[in-house]
């Protein structure tokens, strides 16, 4: 893939942060979304890609933009072809209520090497670069912690295990908590959380979790990126969610999902920006006379390089953006 691209996806989910931004609190969480995709779908048209929709807002009949199997990129584009996985707001609910952790996020890898992980629940596990390899999915949660603990040079009672707040989570969290670590909960925005895990300088060491499919192809995107590990597996609802995974080549549908299962290929290209504060981003910030500041984080599987980029923004200047 092309470096420049990975500035060029930034400026997206910049575009696409600013949009939904102006929706934070409001109570309104279709209106953040579809502010965050029309905002998304209008740049990808400035951009000299290829791409394909893999993973976005729906299938044709469900969503008006970005869904999946649509065609990115400027109309005289030329280069190689690529699969787009986007999340235009990752944290709904979160910008209607004004809580923290959303953003806006897009992962791009080689054509035909990110999984098209229909929208249904995922069981994932994520692990920085020091513990990479040295846990599956399938070990206990006290032995996740244990290996963790030694991988990161922590006593068990300082590992810190990042856990989405909903009831069936409750076993793990109790679990953490008889072994003695410590628990953070978050509501909402698990790719952010997944990603927290991977960057030692959150102190976070291990998530863990059920959430979105898609969300978890998007976060081992990201994954691959920092050289952490995330291995996952499909938890289907009913019969119809089943032969969706058996349609897509899962003969077993709750069968283990490698990193490389999710992201094939070495490269990968994510970008995220923030839309409110979190661990990995800060939000969207209205400054006066209309600047406005966003902060984004652009990874490069390939090089491995990690860039956080603080823009200003003039939003007198900003032709997408729709409630000026
Ligand atoms: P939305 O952006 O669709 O609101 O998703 C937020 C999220 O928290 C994801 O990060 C997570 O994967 C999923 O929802 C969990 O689903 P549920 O809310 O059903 O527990």
């Amino acid at each position: 893939m092309e470096r420049e691209l990975a500035l060029e996806i930034v400026r997206v989910t910049e575009m696409a942060a600013l949009a939904s931004s102006h929706w934070m609190g409001r109570g309104k969480k279709n209106e953040a979304d579809e502010a965050a995709t029309s905002a998304m779908r209008a740049m990808f048209d400035t951009i000299n890609m290829r791409g394909t929709v893999v993973i976005g807002e729906g299938e044709l009949d469900e969503a008006p933009m970005l869904y999946i199997g649509e065609k990115l990129g400027h109309p005289d584009a030329v280069g190689p072809e690529v699969d787009v996985a986007v999340d235009p707001l990752e944290g709904t609910t979160i910008v209607a209520k004004g809580h923290n952790n959303a953003m806006s996020v897009i992962a791009v890898g080689d054509r035909g090497t990110l999984l098209h992980a229909p929208d249904m629940y995922m069981m994932k596990m994520a692990v920085g670069k020091r513990a990479a390899g040295k846990i599956s999915l399938f070990d206990s949660v006290d032995k996740m912690i244990e290996v963790v603990a030694k991988a990161n040079n922590k006593r068990v009672q300082d590992v810190t295990v990042i856990i989405q707040e909903r009831e069936r989570h409750q076993h793990i969290i109790d679990t953490v908590r008889e072994k003695g670590a410590r628990v953070k909960l978050f509501g909402d925005g698990d790719v952010g959380a997944a990603i927290a895990a991977c960057l030692p300088h959150t102190g976070i060491d291990l998530f863990l979790g059920i959430g979105g499919a898609p969300e978890g192809v998007i976060s081992a995107a990201a994954i691959k990126c920092l050289g952490g590990d995330m291995q996952a597996m499909l938890k289907p609802q009913n019969d119809s969610e089943r032969e969706r995974c058996i349609k897509m080549g899962l003969a077993n549908p709750e069968q283990l999902l490698t990193l490389h299962d999710m992201v094939k290929g070495d490269d990968a290209i994510f970008a995220a920006t923030g839309v409110s504060d979190g661990e990995l981003l800060q939000g969207v910030r209205y400054l006066g006379d209309d600047m406005v500041e966003t902060h984004s984080i652009v990874m490069r599987a390939q090089t491995k390089t990690i860039r956080f980029i603080r823009a200003l923004h003039n939003i007198e200047h900003k032709p997408n953006l729709s409630w000026k």
